[in-house]
């Protein structure tokens, strides 16, 4: 049993193989183990346990609150319930940015607590020693890259990401940097979908993309927002695959109105 387990996982390798062979890779966010399972289960490459778990798990208007121990709580749940995907923890604001020590410290913290596969970063150039530094510790790290949630106070807003000249070629440089650093993976968030089929022809890790069109490796989005779940969130590259903010409102209304006409529980439902 344990092998059957063992060998249907999704690790970094098979990944990499996926974007030789053209095959596209599904990666989702995740936060708690019930979600996960049901996501695992129908067959997401990746779970990422994104720091977006501030917004949609906790209600903060920004990712910066979250921290280490949270995430690791977090991730636990996810890790526990899969089987198939290769489970991604983000490394929150604050955790890798002071020194290489303390980041690649964090890293490990966050890989041994919770269980997780490997951690994900925002950033290019300037966080690159601590990739490094990770990567030689065996850490496998994802790249962010675009719109860098962790940066909104100085980006002013979560506004399309390179779309000038001068940012696209940092852009791309970055990425370069990253697979060369041993990245197993990068994630292009916001940004041109000319400029991310270009980077992502230039890297030999698989690039994922949120809001950076059809030409990369793979796509992730995050989950409570393409269930429908996040009602009024509704930018140009977010596709509702289903409709559950309704679905949960009428089943809660359902019960409250059953509750108070007492129609729940009946008699079957009663020992
Ligand atoms: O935190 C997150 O959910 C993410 C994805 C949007 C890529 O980083």
């Amino acid at each position: 049993m344990s092998v059957h387990v063992q060998n249907s996982r999704m690790t970094t390798a098979k990944l990499r193989q996926m974007k030789q062979n053209g095959e596209k890779i599904a990666m989702l966010t995740s936060y708690d183990f019930t979600l996960a399972r049901l996501v695992d289960e129908a067959g997401v490459d990746m779970l990422l346990v994104g720091d977006s778990a501030s917004n949609v798990v906790c209600g903060n208007q920004y990712t910066l609150p979250i921290t280490v121990d949270e995430m690791i709580f977090l991730t636990k749940g996810v890790v526990r319930a899969a089987q198939h995907a290769l489970v991604v923890c983000d490394m929150p604001f604050g955790s890798y940015q002071v020194s290489e020590e303390e980041a690649v410290r964090n890293a490990i913290k966050i890989v041994k607590e919770s269980g997780c596969d490997a951690v994900k970063l925002e950033g290019g150039e300037e966080i690159l020693p601590a990739i490094r530094h990770m990567v030689q510790a065996g850490v496998p790290v994802m790249g962010h890259l675009g719109l860098t949630p962790q940066s909104v106070n100085q980006f002013g807003g979560y506004g399309l990401r390179a779309k000038e000249q001068a940012e696209a070629d940092k852009l791309l440089h970055d990425a370069k940097l990253l697979d060369e650093a041993g990245c197993f993976s990068i994630v292009l968030e916001k940004i041109p979908s000319a400029l991310a089929e270009k980077v992502t022809k230039a890297v030999s890790c698989p690039v994922i993309g949120i809001g950076a069109g059809n030409g990369c490796d793979g796509q992730v989005l995050v989950l409570h927002d393409m269930l429908g779940l996040n009602q009024g969130f509704k930018p140009k590259f977010l596709r509702y695959f289903a409709q559950l903010a309704e679905e949960v409102k009428g089943a809660v209304s359902t019960y409250v109105s059953a509750v108070k006409d007492s129609s729940f529980p009946n008699n079957e439902e009663a020992y």
